[in-house]
């Protein structure tokens, strides 16, 4: 079957920037394209974590291979200058992959709307303000790949998934959208969908979470995904299958399963 994106097999001289890159997914992500030859720029807010990920990989006296943009998300001016920055540096972005996020788990008998639009401006805005510095560049020259990273939390309403829920709910028909509207011009879109990675994001959950797999497996999977020419990469599999087939029930068997499953 025909790939739906353009295969990303070689990673030698594209430079790829991975906004949410300090930890868990998009440090393990930003290692494994390294890994592969690629030059990678590494945003986020704290510095100091996205310059120990780049010393063992940068020489003195030679261009840097991984380029460090810290910024915040949801600040639009930043990640203009970050853009800038990183244009200045290389020239060119191949790739880049939306992965900042946050995570609090809220029920809607405690709704907080501070909670709530923290959600959206990190997740969602983050996204669009990212998309609105790389997009001009790629439609002109008919290349490039964005990547959006979303989650199986936003296949269907879930408990505790209030505030975090529908940004990714948002994110993965902003990236269908952006597939439907790209493909023809040549630029690659996929949407990551993780199941439950380790991270400090997932470290807040008060539950067993099934099939929990590493950071760099996550990454693994991911790359794996981009060498496919995937939209959707989802993992583990042996966890999404499950969460793809409650997304295709109907409401009256979807709702009595979700609560059986998380006791809530
Ligand atoms: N872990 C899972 O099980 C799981 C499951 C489904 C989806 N995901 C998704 O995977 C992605 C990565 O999450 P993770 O699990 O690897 O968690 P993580 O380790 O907490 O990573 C989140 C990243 O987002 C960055 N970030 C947060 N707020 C930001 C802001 N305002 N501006 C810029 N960067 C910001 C963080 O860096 P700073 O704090 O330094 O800014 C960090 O680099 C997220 O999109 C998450 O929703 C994770």
């Amino acid at each position: 079957m025909k790939p739906l994106n353009p295969p990303l097999t070689d990673w030698h001289g594209k430079t790829a920037w991975i906004v949410g890159a300090s930890s868990g997914i998009g440090r393990a992500t930003a290692l494994a394209l390294l890994a592969r030859g690629a030059r990678v720029a590494v945003s986020a807010r704290n510095g100091e974590a996205l310059e120990e990920l780049a010393a063992p990989h940068n020489e003195a006296g030679q261009p840097p291979r991984v380029i460090v943009l810290p910024l915040d998300v949801r600040d639009a001016a930043a990640v203009a200058a970050a853009h800038a920055r990183l244009l200045a540096a290389t020239g060119t972005v191949d790739f880049v992959l939306h992965n900042a996020a946050t995570y609090d788990a809220l029920r809607a008998d405690a709704f907080a709307l501070e909670t709530m639009l923290a959600h959206q401006q990190v997740n969602y805005v983050g996204a669009l303000n990212v998309l609105a510095m790389v997009l001009p560049g790629f439609v002109a020259r008919g290349a490039g790949h964005i990547a959006i990273t979303g989650s199986v939390a936003g296949f269907r309403g879930l408990p505790k998934s209030l505030a975090y829920g529908p940004t990714k709910a948002a994110l993965t028909n902003l990236a269908e959208v952006l597939y439907v509207d790209l493909h023809a011009r040549g630029i690659g879109v996929s949407l990551v969908q993780p199941g439950f990675v380790d991270t400090a994001l997932t470290a807040k959950n008060d539950f067993r979470m099934p099939a929990l797999i590493t950071p760099d497996k996550a990454a693994e999977a991911m790359l794996e995904g981009w060498r496919r020419g995937d939209f959707e990469i989802h993992f583990p599999r042996r966890f999404t299958f499950w969460m793809k087939l409650m997304r295709l029930l109907p409401y009256r068997l979807y709702f009595p399963a979700v609560a059986r499953f998380t006791g809530l």
